[in-house]
């Protein structure tokens, strides 16, 4: 076994999997893990919008970023029930996840939304982490291309993106999205070469659209578990996962952060 020494960006997505008290005790655990993790190792943990302030209070002088997983684009105002970046930025969040297949699918969220979330994240000094990926229904069209092209053209739209900081894309086909058994579910398993093909023609749009010439971060999302995460990390252009499900347990996130360490 050799150890993996590209940098990688681990990040849990925890959904609404979790209430405040269990985000708590969750990342203190994970908090005394970071201190024995390699440098090249970047953890951030993706709180509900109720537990996040507390999260980020028990995480303060801690390497382990805190993440908003969606964002209003307005800072304050008459929005009954929506968060701001702003109001994010302020309680110590570090990242915001963007156009998440779940808000775009469940909650309706166009493109044109994303790209007004992503103008309102970098203004209030937070990093955008975009999500970009195809349906089933998509992908079996032949169209995952080209709509992974759209989304991301329309998310970067008029952005006045910063020359030195690198673009954060999680590539999460929607179809491979919370299928609990990860690389056992029918049809739910995206095959990691597969994976490493999008990431590299994700990483060639950003690079034109963005005129960037440092690399991106680009991670895998889609029901990545102990026993695949390492499949995807080998792929030379996939920088990191994104996980849902598998790290909102102490035991398998710490067994997805130890499968990362070496291929
Ligand atoms: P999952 O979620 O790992 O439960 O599939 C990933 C995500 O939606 O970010």
């Amino acid at each position: 076994m050799t150890k993996i020494t590209k940098p990688i960006y681990l990040f849990a997505n925890w959904k609404m999997y979790l209430d405040a008290k269990q985000s708590l005790e969750l990342v203190k655990k994970i908090k005394l893990l970071q201190k024995k993790l390699p440098k090249n190792i970047t953890l951030a943990v993706l709180p509900s919008a109720l537990a996040l302030s507390a999260v980020s209070a028990a995480l303060k002088k801690s390497k382990v970023g805190v993440g908003a997983q969606n964002v209003f684009w307005v800072p304050a105002g008459g929005y009954t029930g929506e968060v701001s970046a702003q109001m994010f930025a302020e309680v110590g969040a570090k990242y915001a996840l963007i156009g998440h297949s779940e808000r775009r699918h469940q909650f309706h969220e166009t493109n044109h939304e994303v790209m007004q979330k992503m103008e309102a994240v970098l203004t209030a000094g937070l990093i955008p982490v975009l999500c970009v990926g195809e349906t089933r229904i998509e992908r079996d069209r032949g169209e995952t291309d080209e709509v992974v092209e759209a989304q991301l053209r329309s998310a970067f739209y008029k952005i006045n993106w910063p020359a030195t900081r690198p673009p954060i894309v999680a590539y999460e086909p929607v179809w491979a999205i919370s299928k609990g058994l990860g690389k056992n579910a029918a049809g739910g398993h995206c095959d990691p070469s597969e994976a490493g093909r999008i990431h590299l023609l994700i990483g060639k749009i950003l690079k034109g659209l963005l005129n960037n010439k440092i690399e991106p971060i680009i991670l895998f999302g889609g029901s990545v578990r102990p026993n695949t995460v390492k499949e995807y990390l080998v792929q030379p252009h996939i920088s990191g996962v994104l996980v849902g499900a598998a790290s909102t347990q102490f035991n398998s996130w710490k067994e997805i952060i130890n499968n990362s360490l070496v291929k």
